[in-house]
C-alpha cells in the first residue's frame, strides 16, 4: 500500500510545519494525503501521540509485526461474527431491473460495521500498550462497538456524545453502560457528532500518555483515514470474494451511505487503485472479464430537508458535504466541509444521526473529486421510504443511515448501475425504532404501516414534555446520562423545525 510507506518524518504530510500541503498528492508517496485532502492539522501538543500512532500503524496494521493482523482477523471472526452474508432481496430485485444483494454488516456483533475498526483500534492500543480508550459516538454505534471492543479486551472505555444524540439514540446508550463505559454528554453546539469528535480530541491532547483515541470514520489526521479503511477494508474484500462466488463475476455497483465515510470506504477499497494488502487487480475470468476499475461506486448522503443552505443563520439542513461542501480544515484534515463564506463550520442536519455531520473523510472527497466515486444525496423524506421498504420487503430494519443507500435505488436506472447492485447495510435499525415511528407520523408516506397500533401520540406529547424539561434545566440529560438512566425524551420535535 503506497500511503503507508517512505513516511517522512521531517516534513510531516499537511502538517502546520509543511510549506505548501496543497502542492502534495497521494502520487507523492506522501503518506495520509489524497488529492487536494489529508494532512496532520493538529496542536504541537498533539503531534507526538499522532507521531507515536503513525509508527504503531505501521508497524502493526501494515507490516502486521507480532503477528497484530493474523490476532485481528482472529477476534474479528470469533467476536465479531465474520465473515457477513451477502445476501440476494429477491423482492427489490423484483422491483428495480437489476438484481439487489445486500452486504449485512447490520449482522455483524454489535449491529453495524463500526466493529470492525473499534476492534481493530482497540487492539492496537493494547499492543501500544495504552490502558484506556476514549471515543466519540453519533449514532451510538461507534460508541457500542467500541465498548464491546474494550470489554472484550479489558480496556477502559469512556464516550463522548452529543446531548441531541443521546436522546435521539438512547438504546445505544444504555448498551454502551451496559458494556462498562462512561457515557461523556457534550452539550456544546447542536450537541451532534461535531462536537463529540472536538470533546474527545480535548481529551486525548491531555490523556495521551496512557490513552488512544478510537476515532470513529474515515476522518481526523492522518493516521486516522488510513487505519480506518484498513480496519473496514474486508467488507470490500469480502465483497468481492462472495460476488465472485455468487454469481461469477465483481459486480456491476457497490453502493453505501456516506457520513464521515467508513463503511463506503470499507465497502469501496478493494475496487478502488489500491488493491489491498495481497490482492491485485486487473481483469481476470474470474471477475467476469470486469476490471476492478469498472466497478461502480456510489456513496449517498442525507440531504436532509434541503440541500439549500441559509449562510446568515449558519445552518445546513442536510449533512451532503461531498455533493455541496468546499475545501477547508475540520478536526485535523483539510477535506470537504459545510462551511460559510468566512469558513465557519455549519450547523449540519440529517434524520439520522450518524450521518449528521458537516464534514467528510479526505481519501473519499478525494475520490469523489477524481471521479472514481459518485456523490448523491437522498432526503429526510425518502430516506424513511427506504427504512419502511426494507422492513416491509425483505424483512430488514436497516438504521436511518443505511436507509438512505435503500431509498437511493429508487431513483436510479439500470443504466446507471449496471445488472448486479450491492448495497452495503452498514447497520440494523433497533436503535431507530422511536425516532422512525416518531418521524412517520409526522408526514404523510404512503408506505408507511398502519400506525394505530402505536401509541406516536403519547410519545409526542411526552416528547414535547420533556424537551420543554430540557429548556428549564438544561444539564438533566448530563447528569442522567453519566448515570445511565436517561429520561424517555425524544428529539421529534427538533426534527421537525428544520
Ligand atoms: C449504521 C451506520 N451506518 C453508517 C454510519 C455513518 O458512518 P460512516 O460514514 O463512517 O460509515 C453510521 C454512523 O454512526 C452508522 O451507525
Amino acid at each position: 500500500m503506497s500511503e503507508g510507506r517512505g513516511r517522512e518524518t521531517d516534513r510531516r504530510p499537511g502538517s502546520r510545519s509543511d510549506p505548501n500541503p496543497d502542492s502534495a498528492t497521494e502520487e507523492d508517496g506522501r503518506p495520509g494525503i489524497y488529492g487536494e485532502y489529508g494532512g496532520q492539522y493538529v496542536p504541537e501538543a498533539l503531534m507526538p501521540a499522532i507521531e507515536e500512532l503513525t509508527d504503531a500503524y505501521e508497524r502493526y496494521v501494515l507490516d502486521n509485526d507480532e503477528n497484530f493482523m493474523d490476532d485481528f482477523e482472529a477476534r474479528i471472526t470469533d467476536f465479531g461474527g465474520r465473515p457477513t452474508p451477502l445476501q440476494h432481496a429477491a423482492q427489490l430485485s423484483d422491483r428495480y431491473d437489476f438484481e439487489v444483494y445486500l452486504k449485512r454488516e447490520d449482522l455483524l456483533h454489535g449491529g453495524a460495521h463500526k466493529l470492525n475498526n473499534a476492534l481493530g483500534q482497540c487492539l492496537l492500543a493494547k499492543y501500544m500498550g495504552k490502558e484506556r480508550i476514549v471515543a466519540e459516538t453519533g449514532a451510538g454505534q461507534h460508541g457500542t462497538a467500541t465498548a464491546m471492543a474494550a470489554a472484550h479486551l479489558g480496556l477502559d472505555c469512556e464516550i463522548y456524545m452529543g446531548t441531541r444524540d443521546i436522546r435521539r439514540q438512547r438504546p445505544n446508550v444504555f448498551r454502551i453502560r451496559l458494556n462498562g463505559a462512561q457515557v461523556n454528554p457534550v452539550e456544546a453546539g447542536r450537541g451532534t457528532l461535531k462536537e463529540a469528535i472536538s470533546e474527545t480530541m480535548r481529551d486525548w491532547a491531555t490523556t495521551v500518555e496512557d490513552t488512544h483515541y478510537v476515532i470513529g470514520s474515515v476522518v481526523g489526521p492522518h493516521p486516522f483515514p488510513a487505519m480506518v479503511r484498513d480496519f473496514q477494508r474486508v467488507i470490500a474484500e469480502e465483497i468481492r470474494a462472495q460476488s465472485i462466488e455468487t454469481f461469477d463475476a465483481l459486480p456491476s455497483s457497490v453502493v453505501a451511505c456516506a457520513g464521515g465515510g467508513s463503511n463506503t470506504m470499507g465497502a469501496f477499497a478493494a475496487f478502488t487503485e489500491e488493491r489491498g494488502r495481497t490482492g491485485e487487480t486487473g481483469k481476470a475470468e474470474e471477475t467476469g472479464g470486469r476490471d476492478d476499475s469498472e466497478v461502480g461506486l456510489f456513496a449517498i448522503e442525507a440531504g436532509g430537508s434541503s440541500l439549500s443552505v441559509d449562510e446568515d443563520r449558519g445552518v445546513a439542513p442536510n449533512s451532503a458535504s461531498l455533493s455541496t461542501g468546499s475545501e477547508g480544515v475540520l478536526h485535523g484534515a483539510r477535506t470537504k466541509l459545510l462551511q460559510d463564506r468566512d469558513g465557519q463550520i455549519m450547523e449540519s442536519h440529517s434524520i439520522s444521526s450518524g450521518l449528521d455531520y458537516a464534514g467528510v473523510g479526505p481519501e473519499l472527497a478525494a475520490l469523489v473529486d477524481s471521479e472514481r466515486v459518485r456523490a448523491l444525496s437522498v432526503d429526510d423524506d425518502r430516506a424513511l421510504e427506504g427504512f419502511h421498504r426494507l422492513s416491509q420487503e425483505e424483512g430488514i430494519i436497516p438504521a436511518l443511515e443505511t436507509a438512505h443507500a435503500i431509498a437511493w435505488l429508487d431513483e436510479t436506472d439500470p443504466a446507471e448501475v449496471g445488472d448486479r447492485v450491492v448495497v452495503n447495510v452498514s447497520g440494523r435499525g433497533d436503535k431507530d425504532l422511536e425516532s422512525a415511528l416518531e418521524e412517520t407520523a409526522k408526514r404523510d408516506l404512503d408506505i408507511a404501516p398502519e400506525m394505530d397500533v402505536f401509541d406516536v401520540s403519547a410519545m409526542a406529547s411526552g416528547s414535547e414534555a420533556d424537551t420543554s424539561q430540557e429548556g428549564t434545566n438544561g444539564h438533566d440529560a448530563d447528569a442522567n446520562a453519566s448515570t445511565g438512566s436517561e429520561s424517555s425524551d425524544s428529539d421529534g420535535g427538533e426534527g421537525n423545525t428544520r
